[in-house]
Parts: structure tokens; C-alpha cells; sequence
């Protein structure tokens, strides 16, 4: 086999062994789950191919609502993420938004170095805003790679911000929905996620969330 179909033919065989296996462990899985969706967790992180979400916090098909795009930015322009966020808030009624980072990120090293990579530069932008915005943090880091690590871990502290303050969360603890917002980074290197103690429950506490959050980060 070459051609257009060379490794793709793979995938779908790959996946009927998975719907097999699925539903020989749980023979109304897939029928139970066609009817309905009720994730409590909308899922914000990076395009990363290491970074699988429902893999690693171990949820299955309809419990994680997901957005990923480079370098897990909430940008107030962005109709895309925007409406995940409102769907997932005003109709699904998730409970947590969990903005989740990662270590080594391609975009985020990207926007660190300053490396014209294309039109995406225009998106990273958004995270040399974040570079902007706390220099004095990161000139204190140690070295380059120091830098990187923190620039990750400062990005989600302000993607946490920013999903804080849409419309869509803002409306939601104006009626008294229940929802919290968290930040969290994972390590390419140990498959584990560490929580940046950026938690967001309501209006009033988001910016001394964000202060607590950056007094915890340590020295880098
Ligand atoms: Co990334």
C-alpha cells in the first residue's frame, strides 16, 4: 500500500479494534453516549501531540469537552474558542475549565525566541504579551531553559485571567452558576500535571487568585 492512503489505513483499523474493545467491556457504551453529552470539565490546552487531554487526566469519551490550539491561548477575539467556552458553560454546564499548559511548548518557545515561524506569529503575539507583561519575572530566571519553564507556567496564569474575564464566565457567576477556573501545567517529561494554584471561582477573587498564583511559582 503507498500512496494517499499509506498509514492512514492503519488508523481505521486501529479503530475498529478500539469500538470492539469498547463495547466489550460495555455493551451500551456507544448507545448510551449517542444520546447525550454531560462533560463536567471543558478541557482549554495546547494542539501539542504529547499532550493527549482525556488521556492523561483518564477520562473517557463524553466526560471532557475540548479545546486545544497552539500554545492553549484565550484570546477575547477568538470566535472559536469563545463559543466552545459558551457552549460548554451556558448549554453543557460544565463545572471547571481547567486551562491546562506544558512544559518545552513549541509556540511558547517560539514567541520566547522571537523566531519568525509565519503567519502563526500573529497568534503568538498574544503569549509576547504575556513575555510583556512580566518581564521582571522572567529576566530573574536562571537561564534560557529556566526562562521557557516559566514563560509556560506565566502564559496559563494569564489564559486563566482571560477565561475569567469573557462575557460568557463573567454572566455565568452573575446568575450564580457554579464554575471555577483553573490553571495547570504538565511535564513532557514525567506525564504528570502540576496545579499553578490558579483557581478562579468568582469575580471578585480572579485577581488576587492570579497574585497568589505567581507568589507561589518559586524561584525559576
Ligand atoms: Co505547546
Amino acid at each position: 500500500m503507498s500512496g494517499a492512503r499509506d498509514g492512514v489505513d492503519a488508523l481505521l483499523r486501529n479503530n475498529q479494534e478500539w469500538a470492539a474493545g469498547v463495547t466489550e467491556r460495555d455493551p451500551l457504551f456507544f448507545e448510551a453516549l449517542s444520546r447525550q453529552q454531560s462533560p463536567r470539565y471543558l478541557w482549554i490546552g495546547c494542539s501539542d501531540s504529547r499532550v493527549p487531554a482525556n488521556e492523561i487526566v483518564g477520562l473517557k469519551p463524553g466526560e471532557l469537552f475540548v479545546h486545544r490550539n497552539v500554545a492553549n491561548l484565550v484570546v477575547h477575539t477568538d470566535l472559536n474558542c469563545l463559543s466552545v467556552l459558551q457552549y460548554a458553560v451556558d448549554v453543557l454546564r460544565v463545572r471547571h475549565v481547567i486551562v491546562c499548559g506544558h512544559y518545552g511548548c513549541g509556540g511558547i518557545a517560539a514567541a520566547l525566541a522571537g523566531r519568525p515561524l509565519g503567519l502563526i506569529d500573529n497568534w503568538l503575539r498574544h503569549a509576547q504579551d504575556v513575555m510583556q507583561k512580566h518581564q521582571a519575572l522572567l529576566a530573574a530566571a536562571a537561564d534560557e531553559e529556566a526562562r521557557l519553564r516559566r514563560l509556560c507556567e506565566l502564559n496559563v496564569i494569564e489564559q486563566v485571567l482571560n477565561v475569567a474575564r469573557t462575557t460568557v464566565v463573567q454572566q455565568a457567576w452573575d446568575r450564580g452558576q457554579e464554575l471555577a477556573v483553573h490553571g495547570w501545567i504538565y511535564s513532557l517529561r514525567d506525564g504528570l500535571l502540576r496545579d499553578l494554584q490558579m483557581t478562579a471561582t468568582g469575580p471578585s477573587g480572579v485577581v488576587s487568585a492570579s497574585l497568589a498564583a505567581l507568589a507561589a511559582l518559586g524561584p525559576a
